[in-house]
């Protein structure tokens, strides 16, 4: 774990019991399901961004954690569905729901999942609050809907690729930077949400990078999904307009890949051509954006720990 976030651990422990109480239920074969799943937990991530910011606003409370946990039980939720579409085997070096149990089983877990988030925030009579989360979880239905009507589009352009990853990846870390800062003033929480924001853009981006050079062994799920998918991400759309006459061509490779063979062979000449380094550059932009926000809370050790996370989202390799 990330130096800046041992402090955070008792907190964690915190998000992760009430996700477990939310989850929990007097019907034994629903539960042992729930058991079945085990401890399913990643880098928790948006939980953290939550707590940072919690505490460079003044302090963490029972508040914090449980959006915490509803924050994360939406991630995990779009996780266990976006395996099934993915076909991915492997994820948090575990066996995805689809594999450990069935499509079905799957579908109607991630369901579970989400709709115990929105019963977590119901509870905290906050109509605000529930507001942007069901708007939020709009955002990101609508921008994993939109990412497949654009699947195997070679004329993706970069704006409107920067709107899918906004949707489906940034909108979430966007609302945990906001929701961090819920106790703080209005430019504390705005500020919050831009840091948010433009740490999801750069997190998504460097996700799409470690899809093609990343070791499957450190990341702990399965890798490729992108290219298997026809999924035109950053580090492609650079390789082609740096292409020139040989877009055509390559194009056509792109959207011929099949075999695993095809498959590694395309990911060494994303590499090699330098598309995964380019993108590499830009989601270093979208970090400095996000650090440019933290002035609103001044020059302190939780400002320190922001400004850190945002540089692990890019350099990080899990
Ligand atoms: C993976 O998110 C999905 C993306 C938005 C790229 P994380 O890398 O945060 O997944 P976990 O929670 O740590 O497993
Ligand atoms: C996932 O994006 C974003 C959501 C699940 C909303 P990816 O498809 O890139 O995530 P990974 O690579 O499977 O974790
Ligand atoms: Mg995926
Ligand atoms: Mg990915």
């Amino acid at each position: 774990m990330l130096d800046s976030l041992q402090g955070l651990q008792p907190h964690f422990a915190e998000v992760q019991r009430h996700m477990q109480v939310a989850l929990a239920t007097d019907e034994p074969r629903v539960a042992q399901l729930i058991a079945d799943l085990g401890s399913f937990h990643g880098k928790m991530l948006r939980p953290a961004l939550v707590l940072l910011v919690a505490e460079a606003v003044g302090n963490i409370s029972t508040i914090h954690h449980r959006l915490g946990a509803a924050l994360e039980l939406i991630h995990t939720a779009t996780l266990i569905h976006d395996d099934l579409i993915d076909d991915a085997n492997t994820r948090r070096g575990q066996p995805t729901a689809h594999v450990r149990f069935d499509n079905t089983t799957a579908v109607l877990l991630g369901d579970y999942f989400y709709t115990h988030a929105f019963n977590l925030i119901a509870d905290l009579n906050n109509s605000s609050v529930m507001k942007k989360l069901t708007t939020t979880t709009n955002i990101i239905c609508q921008g994993e809907l939109h990412q497949q009507c654009v699947a195997r589009d070679v004329a993706l352009t970069e704006a409107e690729y920067n709107r899918i990853i906004f949707a489906k990846t940034a909108v979430l870390t966007e609302l945990a930077g906001e929701l961090g800062a819920v106790e703080g003033s209005i430019d504390q929480q705005r500020a919050a949400a831009a840091y948010g924001r433009a740490a999801g853009m750069a997190f998504q981006v460097a996700d799409d990078c470690l899809d093609f050079s990343g070791d499957p062994q450190k990341v702990g799920k399965t890798l490729s999904t992108d290219i298997e998918r026809g999924r035109l991400t950053l580090p492609i759309i650079r390789l082609l307009e740096n292409a020139g006459d040989k877009r055509p061509a390559l194009e056509k490779r792109l959207l011929s890949v099949s075999t695993p063979e095809e498959v590694a062979a395309v990911r060494n000449l994303i590499i090699d051509g330098g598309g995964v380094s380019a993108a590499l550059d830009t989601a270093r932009e979208y970090v400095k954006d996000a650090q440019r926000q933290l002035g609103v809370f001044g020059q302190s050790p939780q400002r320190q720990r922001l400004w850190d996370l945002a540089e692990f989202i890019v350099a990080r390799d899990f």
